[in-house]
């Protein structure tokens, strides 16, 4: 080894080091310890589509489990679990119907550190808490979301945990096996981890050998879990390699996440021209990319900015309806939580100051209800209701 290479492996396995020692943090500890938060009673009555009335006359009569108490009698709150058994209790599950199609979400924009985890995990995290069976899969080889969940990918996952298998062993016939169960109930998420680097170059060199279909193989493992779930998230890696054609190809919805910064709005704009001109490649090989809806978000916006501020404007005129009417601004909470190794829904309380975790969570769940609706309007048996409720 020359020694730059070995300075670079060692910076590399010292790095991992501390890794470790964030991830054995209290605060960032491994997935097993990890729990989910847990929801007051009228959070809980107002997830649960019930009146707190009604919940506790079901734990009386048996329906439901007694709650545990503190000491002084209190309850301690609920966790995800009692509330989806109580969705299934009272029939208030909102899961989608035998006839509704899955809906694979790829959150992608081919530019980097735009947003595009933050918006991944947020979103699943967040669609776990409405009663929706969610998986994440994790498609990037920095593992950016897989971290999210508190695990440090080259230490605690294996290439055999992740997608890697899957893509290239055509004769694998279910993706299954890399799908693991999170500390938030109904939320699965299938792991990244440097890995996955191989499998773009590897798919690469196939595919040039005249082995294109192997760009479907996402979608195929896909298909084989997508009767367990409601929706699929995919985080991508920031590139147009291989791993994130096949991303395309298995999508049927796609959110694009765009700062409202000069270069990040002119890479969207490539990344718009290169999609453009990949869905006329793969359809003209038969490999059609068919989206049901696509949404521009504007992230890490920072509005003290007047040349933000303006751009948005740009991009509000532009984009019309393709761009959610929220906006994800730049938050000290987001960057907080993830330097925990978790996300805002996850923090207890507030880092900085409450009114900025407030207002951090209002807009993240302001985003991802507009998302929720766009969902449940490709789903038959809930675009009439929401009709009805007068949501569109
Ligand atoms: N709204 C926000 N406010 C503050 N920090 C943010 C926000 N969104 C993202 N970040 C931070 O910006 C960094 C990059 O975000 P993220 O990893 O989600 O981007 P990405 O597009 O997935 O990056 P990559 O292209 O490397 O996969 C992270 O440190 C994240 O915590
Ligand atoms: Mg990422």
């Amino acid at each position: 080894m020359d020694p730059t290479t070995e300075t670079i492996a060692d910076l590399y396995s010292r790095s991992l080091d501390i890794l470790a020692s964030l991830r054995a943090r209290g605060d960032a500890a491994g997935t097993t310890e990890r729990q989910a938060p847990r929801f007051s009673i009228t959070r809980t009555a107002e997830l649960v589509g019930r009146s707190g009335a009604a919940i506790r006359e079901a734990e009386k009569d048996g329906r439901l489990p007694t709650v545990e108490r503190t000491a002084s009698g209190r309850r301690v709150g609920y966790t995800l679990a009692e509330i989806n058994q109580m969705r299934a209790v009272f029939g208030t599950r909102p899961w989608r119907a035998p006839g509704d199609p899955v809906s694979i979400i790829a959150v992608q924009n081919f530019k980097g550190g735009v947003g595009k985890s933050t918006v991944s995990t947020h979103l699943a995290q967040y669609l776990a808490i409405k009663g929706y069976r969610v998986c994440l899969i994790d498609c990037d080889s920095q593992g950016s979301s897989t971290t999210m969940f508190g695990y440090v990918p080259d230490l605690d996952i294996t290439e055999d945990d992740t997608l890697y298998p899957f893509i290239r062993n055509a004769e694998m016939s279910s993706l299954a096996y890399a799908v693991r169960a999170t500390h938030w109930d109904g939320l699965y998420l299938v792991p990244a981890n440097l890995k996955l680097y191989s499998a773009e170059y590897e798919l690469a060199a196939r595919i040039a050998r005249a082995d294109r279909k192997l760009l479907n193989r996402l979608s195929e493992g896909i298909a084989s879990i997508e009767e367990h779930f409601d929706v699929i998230i995919l985080d991508p890696p920031p590139a147009l390699g291989t791993i994130s054609l096949s991303v395309m190809r298995a999508a049927n919805a796609l959110l694009v996440p765009i700062p409202p910064t000069v270069v990040d709005f002119t890479s969207t704009t490539t990344f718009l021209a290169m999609l453009y001109e990949t869905m006329g490649v793969l359809e003209e090989q038969g490999m059609p990319i068919n989206l049901t809806w696509m949404r521009m978000l504007a992230t890490r916006a920072d509005e003290q900015k007047s040349m933000q501020r303006e751009l948005l404007g740009v991009m509000r005129n532009l984009f019309g309806d393709t761009l959610l009417r929220t906006v994800l601004k730049d938050s000290a909470e987001i960057d907080n939580a993830s330097a925990r190794l978790m996300t805002v829904y996850e923090l207890e309380g507030p880092v900085t100051s409450r009114e900025t975790y407030q207002r951090g969570l209002t807009y993240l769940n302001a985003a991802n209800a507009e998302v929720e609706t766009l969902i449940r309007l490709t789903w038959p048996s809930h675009a009439e209701r929401l009709r009805s409720d007068g949501v569109i």
